[in-house]
């Protein structure tokens, strides 16, 4: 019998992540009735990546409101998925990682008694409030849950602990799917072809953690380091947050070597971290990308949910601290033989295959399903 499935998904990173699944799923019509569900908690850093891949979702709640808070994101999605569930009545609900979009995703599924699937399931920290709220985000998703996809041996080993119920399998991360794909791409870009070779700094900051003082020493470490470095260019993608923007203009903006610009779609994205000598950021995905580019990763956060990137070398926490961030980049670019240590990393975050793993793991779900029936 064919299994209903509603995908759903908010934000830039789960789209980014989500979207394979979601066409390797379209690839079955037999075994799967798939229904794309989006919420628009982010609206034009969603529709970036629904554009760049030509994907029309069948319902869009629109919800992204300026400055939207957790409280106000969650209300208003619990009744929209309520009336989906309600209306629908799909057989699994697949969410992917920790955002607000997840959970209520997870929870309402959870309500309606219908089966929870958990792509990118198992990262923790355990710091209830790092990152926040996503810690205990996907926590909470992994109870609703009963499959789970989990991209890491670790993540296993973590869901394992917490005597989830259900099935897990390691798949790798769905977001090495995509990198894979887009940097497949013919991509040309008269701003990036300017870049000198090896002389690209990528900056992006966007936790809720870090927002404030944190950001503060975040940006006036770029202010010294743009001067040091005359000659580098730092790049940063400025995410759409309002209080974001205003802060990275107030400290960031004439500086001629610093490059404040808009989100780049992610095609672009992936061919900019290509280019890019040293990476900092505090953002989840990027950490998973940048060992399958051999590029080191100075991560703005004092805790990684990616101790695997950590492992294999080419992610560093740093924190924000100004003088850390300042000393690590200036040793990163002074010392070869130590930029060199980074960069010989092996991607543990899987071979491009997550999405078919994560799909044939459904159907033959779906097979041993009917077989138990059948008897
Ligand atoms: C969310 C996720 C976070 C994820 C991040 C990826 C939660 C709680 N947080 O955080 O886990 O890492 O997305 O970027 O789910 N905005 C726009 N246009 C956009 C996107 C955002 O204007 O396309 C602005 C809006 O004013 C919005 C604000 O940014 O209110 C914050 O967006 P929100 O989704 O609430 O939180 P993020 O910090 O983006
Ligand atoms: N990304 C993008 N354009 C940008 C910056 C990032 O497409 O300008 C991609 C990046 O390659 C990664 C994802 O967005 O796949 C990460 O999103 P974000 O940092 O917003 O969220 P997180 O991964 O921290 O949840």
């Amino acid at each position: 019998m064919k299994k209903k499935v509603i995908v759903t998904f908010g934000t830039r990173p789960e789209a980014i992540k989500m979207i394979p699944v979601y066409q390797e799923l379209l690839k079955y019509p037999d075994n799967f009735d798939v229904t794309l569900v989006v919420t628009g908690q982010h609206r034009e850093m969603l529709d970036q990546v629904l554009d760049i891949y030509q994907i029309t979702p069948d319902i869009d709640f629109n919800i992204m409101r300026p400055n939207q808070s957790l409280t106000e994101v969650t209300n208003i999605l619990q009744l929209k998925y309520d009336e989906l569930y309600t209306k629908e009545r799909p057989d699994l609900v697949l969410v992917h990682g920790d955002t607000t979009t997840a959970l209520v995703a997870a929870f309402e599924a959870f309500y309606h008694k219908i089966e929870v699937g958990h792509v990118e399931a198992g990262l923790r920290t355990y710091e209830r409030y790092n990152p926040f709220p996503e810690e205990l985000n996907r926590q909470l998703i992994g109870r609703f849950a009963t499959f789970h996809f989990a991209p890491t041996l670790k993540a296993k080993e973590n869901l394992l602990k917490e005597r989830v119920q259900g099935k897990i399998w390691v798949t790798g991360n769905t977001g090495i799917d995509t990198l894979f794909l887009n940097l497949k791409k013919k991509y040309e870009d008269t701003f990036l072809d300017q870049i000198v070779e090896g002389k690209m700094i990528i900056l992006t900051t966007h936790r809720r953690e870090n927002l404030g003082e944190s950001m503060e020493h975040i940006f006036l470490a770029i202010k010294k380091l743009s001067k040091k470095w005359p000659d580098y260019a730092i790049v940063y993608p400025v995410h759409m947050n309002p209080k974001i923007t205003k802060m990275a203009h107030q400290f960031l903006e004439g500086l001629p070597n610093v490059h404040l610009i808009p989100p780049l779609e992610v095609v672009a994205f992936h061919h900019y971290l290509k280019k890019a000598k040293i990476i900092l950021t505090d953002s989840g995905g990027i950490q998973e990308e940048a060992p399958s580019l051999g590029k080191p990763v100075l991560v703005l956060r004092g805790t990684t949910e990616r101790p695997e990137g950590v492992a294999s070398g080419t992610l560093k926490l740093v924190g924000t601290n100004q003088e850390t961030i300042v000393g690590e980049v200036n040793r990163l670019l002074e010392e070869p033989s130590y930029y060199q240590t980074f960069t010989n990393a092996k991607n543990p975050y899987g071979d491009g295959t997550a999405s078919v793993q994560i799909v044939k793991a459904l159907k033959l779900m779906q097979k041993t399903q009917e077989e138990v029936n059948i008897r």
